[in-house]
């Protein structure tokens, strides 16, 4: 069974006629966006806001109309991946180096869902190294503070250079021993001047659709 597939299309369900719906980023949404395509093609009317380039080209490709912010005052539902979720729905997110563009979307939106195969669903979060977005200036003076709050920096890097966002930024993969108090810790990033944010989004989705262990389609609210 394709677990992205199964939930990545359950999400569709959600979409109605006339939305402005936030297109997150990741193989599991791809699934989301291509179904949403075929409806398109069909002729139901969905306007989309993209969370990354990549998923701005997919949605091109598949055809749905794309709007920007200066168009719009609201974003009616977000649909976005998470590379882990907890039981409370908080997350963490930005395996895909889409964060900060999928958290300004996110938190614009009336709804935000997340669709996340089972392998994502964890008791505690802390696992997936937390990936923080910064600003190239003084990076190495940005990675010293975030290793005072207890985690252990690691700067992305794509074939040996460093991995640059769509936000023309920089990712650290924070590594956790122990991942402890993840509110106070999403504030906390954001306060180390450097770090323009980063991937725990805690209290922001309203609905994730997983699977259970029978890999019926679950939904966690
Ligand atoms: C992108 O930056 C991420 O936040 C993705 O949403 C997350 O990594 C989930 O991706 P997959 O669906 O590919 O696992």
């Amino acid at each position: 069974m394709n677990e992205k597939k199964e939930v990545g299309e359950k999400a569709v369900d959600f979409v109605k006629e006339g939305m402005v719906v936030g297109l997150g980023t990741g193989t599991t949404v791809l699934y989301t966006i291509s179904k949403l395509g075929k409806l398109v093609q069909q002729g139901f009317y969905i306007k989309g806001i993209p969370t990354s380039k990549q998923t701005e080209k997919l949605a091109i490709e598949v055809g749905i109309p794309l709007v920007s912010f200066n168009e719009i005052d609201h974003i009616d539902l977000a649909i976005d991946g998470a590379d882990e979720v907890n039981r409370e729905l908080d997350l963490i997110k930005g395996g895909g180096g889409a964060l900060l563009r999928e958290k300004i979307i996110a938190k614009a939106a009336k709804n935000f869902i997340v669709v996340a195969d089972s392998q994502k669903v964890v008791n505690q979060l802390g696992s997936f190294p937390l990936p923080v977005e910064v600003v190239p200036f003084g990076f190495e003076m940005t990675m010293k503070h975030i290793r005072e709050l207890g985690g252990s920096p690691k700067l992305r890097q794509k074939n040996e250079l460093p991995y640059i966002t769509d936000n023309g930024n920089y990712i650290i993969d924070c590594v956790f021993s122990e991942l402890k108090f993840p509110e106070y810790l999403e504030k906390r990033f954001n306060m180390i001047p450097g770090v323009v944010d980063n991937g725990l989004f805690i209290g922001m989705a309203d609905i994730v659709i997983t699977l259970d262990r029978d890999k019926n389609i679950t939904i966690y609210k």
